[in-house]
């Protein structure tokens, strides 16, 4: 039997020893991690450690290779794509490409998913689409196209079009990465805003500090595929791992300092 009833303390998503392979390059290594209902949960890591890819196996756009993902009390790894539709449904997706679509407005990007999903008459879905764009404050963009917004701008229509069908987790792959330090803190500012009043569960990839300690109920570091330390923000600040404390620093390890004087021009210590 792979349903079972979820208490409300259960974890919203579990991963359990969860190994992802692409041909023999093994990137996700014994990945076991839990998310709380109604916290924010940020993973952090060097880039290429997996942060995105652990992502996609929550919704089941990648499958392990080994290992469970368990969302809501129903394991859904091994679930056919129709039998996710349920599941994708209550899952909004913030792309690190933030992808909207260029040719269509900012109404018609956000309505969407409505289109997909519901049966909302065209009124109906005007209002949620006004909501939600009132929710990200850019209601005067309703009928503007992508490309003449910002960056940050096109990240809150991304936004509002992910939050649309009122989820009940919200994935950020990166959502700040390419903002000057104002436009995300608008945007961290928002992820707690939609946390606060639509009370959903957050899960918020990330390699900027600040915005990870601004946002972290609890924080997940991954390194080389492997989940190296999880729990509540003062574990990281606290704990004594020369990995975790050079990453929270933003400093280089000593394997990559040496990889990098290994790679200088030998010109210079001979002349
Ligand atoms: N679909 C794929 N096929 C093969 N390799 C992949 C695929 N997706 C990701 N990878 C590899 O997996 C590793 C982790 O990628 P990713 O999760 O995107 O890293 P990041 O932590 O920067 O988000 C990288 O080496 C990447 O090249
Ligand atoms: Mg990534």
């Amino acid at each position: 039997m792979t349903t079972s009833p979820a208490a409300p303390d259960e974890p919203l998503v579990r991963l359990v020893h969860v190994e992802k392979s692409f041909g023999s390059r093994r990137v996700l290594r014994d990945v076991t991690i839990d998310v709380p209902r109604g916290r924010a949960t940020v993973i952090i890591g060097p880039s290429g450690c997996g942060k995105s890819v652990l992502l996609k196996h929550i919704v089941a756009l990648l499958r392990p290779t080994r290992g469970e993902v368990w969302f809501d009390g129903t394991r859904i790894d091994a679930l056919s794509e129709s039998a996710l539709v349920p599941f994708r449904r209550q899952i909004g997706f913030l792309f690190q490409q933030g992808a909207l679509f260029d040719s269509m407005s900012v109404r018609e990007n956000i309505e969407f998913p409505l289109l997909e999903h519901t049966t909302l008459s065209a009124k109906q879905r005007l209002d949620r689409v006004r909501d939600v764009l009132d929710m990200v404050g850019l209601a005067a963009t309703l009928d503007q196209m992508p490309g003449d917004l910002s960056g940050g701008q096109r990240k809150r229509i991304a936004l509002a079009r992910a939050v649309i069908l009122h989820p009940t987790l919200i994935l950020y792959d990166e959502p700040t990465t390419g903002l000057d330090p104002i436009r995300s803190d608008v945007i961290n500012e928002l992820i707690l805003k939609l946390e606060r009043e639509l009370g959903v569960t957050s899960i918020i990839v990330t390699h900027d500090m600040i915005s990870a300690f601004k946002l972290a109920d609890r924080m997940i570091m991954l390194h080389q595929g492997r989940v190296i330390l999880q729990g509540p923000p003062e574990t990281f600040r606290q704990s004594t791992d020369p990995l975790i404390q050079r990453f929270l620093l933003g400093e280089a390890t000593e394997a990559e300092l040496e990889a990098i004087r290994g790679a200088r021009p030998r010109t210079e210590t001979t002349a």
